[in-house]
């Protein structure tokens, strides 16, 4: 059966992206696992350190040659940002550049020959697609939570964001560091931060981001706020909400009650809610929660690659 699915790679699969990778494309039924690479856990099983990894599969410790030299047609790049480029260069210069490459880093984000992979906002552009930068977590979440309300907006908004400390990744930072977490809420590049450039290319529209991290492992919510060149009620929001995103299968709305970040961990899918306009037309706020871990990474590289290969956009996504 292995021979008809199309098969996969998955590099830096130590990392809590990539073991949620291994959990997706362990169960996908159109994919098949070729490798999973981590250079310190080389030859172990994978079973041992990711739950849900199939049995009999190791880890192996793959450069950037031997990852150019591997058959599988679909290579993830789950590495830290800058890591990733000289994988590519070396995909690009072996004898299978034409495979499908999905970056979930930043590498690419900013890059005109890629595809930006948040499906919501640019599916057809996805499908069939070979070089896909998957979108930031935070990233996602703002700006779908913006999104309908682009053509009303009278200012930059501001996006007020926290974040669980697994958007740290596993290397020991003060932003995974549970002593610094321990009862308190951790602020960190207020100004400037990778997201608010991505999220203002794009949108098309600058935005001003706040980042925090908090003590939880895993989930985000933003709240935005959303200043306004017109007056729009609650009721017109929520009409434009649906209208963008009632036929989504990965977008819940959870109406004018705003959606809780303890209940998007371990779900696929983004919710957004809680809109409010002020009485004087002068600003909206809208709330958004996302698992980083899934949507915000490895549930959208599963579309993503979907997308590319031409299979169903949620084929072994168990979103329900
Ligand atoms: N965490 C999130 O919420 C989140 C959400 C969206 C996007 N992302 C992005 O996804 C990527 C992975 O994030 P993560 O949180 O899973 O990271 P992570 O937990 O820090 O894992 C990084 C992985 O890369 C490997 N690695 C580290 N340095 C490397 C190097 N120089 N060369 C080759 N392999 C290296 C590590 O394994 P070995 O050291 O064993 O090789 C590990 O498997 C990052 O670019 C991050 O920005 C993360």
């Amino acid at each position: 059966m292995a021979g008809a699915r199309t098969s996969i790679g998955i590099v830096g699969a130590r990392g809590y992206v990539g073991g949620e990778l291994v959990r997706l494309a362990a169960q996908h039924p159109r994919l098949h696992i070729d490798f999973v690479s981590s250079r310190s856990l080389d030859g172990q099983e994978v079973a041992a350190h990711v739950a849900g990894a199939p049995s009999g599969l190791r880890f192996s410790s793959l450069d950037e040659r031997g990852v150019a030299d591997s058959e599988a047609q679909v290579i993830i790049l789950a590495l830290p940002n800058g890591e990733a480029r000289r994988y590519v260069t070396a995909i690009e210069a072996g004898t299978r550049p034409q495979r499908v490459i999905v970056d979930v880093s930043a590498d690419y984000r900013f890059a005109d020959s890629w595809v930006y992979g948040l499906p919501e906002r640019f599916r057809d552009r996805l499908r069939g697609e070979r070089r896909i930068a998957n979108p930031g977590c935070y990233a996602t979440a703002a700006q779908l939570a913006i999104a309908p309300m682009l053509d009303v907006l009278g200012g930059a908004p501001t996006i007020f964001g926290v974040s669980g400390y697994s958007g740290a990744g596993v290397t020991p930072s003060d932003k995974n560091n549970p002593e610094i977490l321990r009862d308190n809420l951790l602020p960190y590049s207020l100004t400037g931060h990778l997201h608010e450039r991505e999220v203002s290319r794009h949108l098309g529209r600058s935005v001003h981001f706040l980042p925090h991290v908090a003590p939880f492992f895993r989930g985000i919510t933003v709240t935005v706020n959303l200043p306004l060149s017109a007056p729009v009620t609650s009721e017109e929001m929520g009409r434009r909400y649906e209208r963008a995103y009632g036929l989504e299968p990965l977008i819940r709305l959870t109406g004018e009650k705003a959606p809780l970040v303890r209940d998007i961990a371990g779900r696929h899918h983004v919710c957004i809610g809680g809109w409010t306009a002020a009485e004087d037309g002068s600003r909206a706020a809208v709330v958004a929660t996302i698992d980083n871990l899934l949507k915000g990474a490895a549930t959208q590289a599963v579309q993503n690659v979907n997308l590319a290969c031409g299979f169903d956009e949620l084929s072994g996504i168990d979103h329900e």
